[in-house]
């Protein structure tokens, strides 16, 4: 197995940058494709922590090449900043990081139109709790045929004439919203600038990427935001506007999934969600509010604090079935062990099923989990490096979770550090 995908499988935010960054310590290849700064992945590395929103998190190991897939949405400014500050820290040199020249730029109208809409539904049933980076606008022209693609910002005259096109379209929402004007002379300054400084680094990256895994590479493809969150098949309308499962990094890059490997999903070992939109295991309670201090459930995009629940197998089940995950990643198991007592959602009353119902009329059916009222769980988990030394309620939990969801736990995660990480599973065939 050379080619590896790594999704969210629940609602975002479910640890995937830390996964991510242990797995590509031994991948030459990690990719995104899909979604844009909307993502954020908190890295901790010798006690340094590192916030990536674009970058893949493969950008910590030099020599590793990172992709901006084609199915990205991609913010220049921010992408600029975020390799500012990577080369700060010596890391990120510019022959390692290569953009599609076919992923669509986000403008400043992007961001703009995306805060109008939010700030005129808020609080009403059409509010969706964007991170307001500007994705679904940008994604919205995308779609309609008039966005602007990486490549286009070398093409002066197609750019100004597709600017211009987007001014007659979004103006009169964005005069109404009394934003300012569209202003396709300043937009065409920003993308001579942006085109001077990405064009050592733009290419085809569905071929890199394919001539990359033909070559026996490990190749990463990193997933962003979850499941749930897919613009087909989570709790639409509250989404992205992504696809965010396995088959999106086959359209995404522009590979055939013949060359995809496996798949391992990421799960924390309870839930949270930031948006608005349903979440069957949703703690209004001391114990959600638990959840989230200890758990530090708040965004790392946008800092908003995440709802928190009980794990949902059901829901988890589903993102394993859309994304025919081959491999389980349990993370953030030592926020659960601290909480004194710990449940999980085993099915929906009324036999629900989140494919074929949704989930907005889901209620859930708990079960408590033995064993977490153990003061010395902690400790006792903390201390394990391999999956034999776990706790027995742990791996009992991890019995569960597998037989539920038919997926084989893959990797255990028990704290921020690299070394707080148990691998079950190789996520690479040996060379
Ligand atoms: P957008 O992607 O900014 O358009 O936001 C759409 C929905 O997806 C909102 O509910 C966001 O909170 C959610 N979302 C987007 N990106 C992430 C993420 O990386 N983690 C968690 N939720 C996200």
């Amino acid at each position: 197995m050379s080619t590896l995908v790594i999704v969210g499988a629940q609602w975002g935010d479910e640890g995937k940058g830390k996964v991510v960054d242990a797995v590509a310590a031994q991948a030459d290849v990690v990719a995104r494709f899909a979604g844009g700064n909307n993502a954020g992945h908190t890295l901790v590395v010798d006690g340094r922590k590192v916030v990536t929103h674009l970058v893949p998190s493969g950008c910590l190991y030099p020599g590793t090449r990172c992709v901006l897939g084609a199915g990205m949405v991609i913010d220049p400014d921010v992408l600029a900043d975020e390799i500012a500050s990577l080369h700060a820290l010596g890391l990120l040199r510019d022959d390692e990081l290569r953009v599609s020249l076919s992923a669509h730029v986000i403008f400043g109208y992007h961001r703009a139109l995306d805060g109008a809409r939010e700030d005129r539904a808020a609080g009403g049933a059409r509010a969706i709790g964007t991170t307001r980076r500007g994705i679904g606008p940008a994604y919205e022209a995308k779609a309609a045929r008039r966005g602007v693609q990486v490549r286009d910002l070398f093409e002066p005259e197609l750019l100004r004439a597709r600017l211009e096109q987007n001014r007659d379209v979004v103006g009169a929402e964005l005069a109404a919203a009394s934003l300012p004007a569209f202003d396709v002379e300043a937009a065409m300054r920003d993308a001579e600038a942006w085109a001077k400084w990405l064009a050592p680094v733009v290419c085809d990256t569905g071929a890199l990427c394919h001539a990359a895994i033909r070559e026996g590479r490990r190749v990463l493809l990193e997933g962003a935001q979850g499941a749930l969150l897919d613009l087909d098949h989570g709790t639409y309308p509250y989404v992205t506007s992504s696809s965010t499962i396995a088959g999106g990094a086959s359209s995404g890059l522009g590979i055939g999934p013949t060359l995809i490997d496996g798949v391992w999903g990421i799960s924390k070992a309870y839930a949270t969600r930031v948006g608005a939109g349903p979440f069957p295991t949703r703690l209004d309670d001391a114990t959600g509010e638990r959840l989230r201090q200890v758990g530090g459930e708040f965004g790392a995009t946008t800092g908003r604090p995440r709802d928190c629940g009980w794990l949902d197998l059901p829901a988890l089940r589903y993102g394993a079935r859309l994304s025919g995950m081959t491999g389980l990643c349990i993370t953030k198991m030592d926020v659960l062990a601290q909480l004194g007592q710990a449940q999980v959602c085993v099915a929906y009353e009324d036999g629900i099923d989140p494919g074929r119902d949704g989930l907005a009329r889901a209620r859930p059916k708990l079960q408590v989990v033995p064993g977490f009222d153990d003061p010395t769980l902690l400790g006792a988990l903390t201390q394990a490096r391999r999956f034999e030394e776990l706790p027995r309620c742990v791996r009992a939990y991890l019995d569960l979770v597998a037989a539920h969801v038919e997926v084989p736990i893959s990797l255990l995660s028990m704290g921020p550090d690299r070394e707080q990480t148990v691998f079950v599973h190789e996520p690479f065939r040996s060379r």
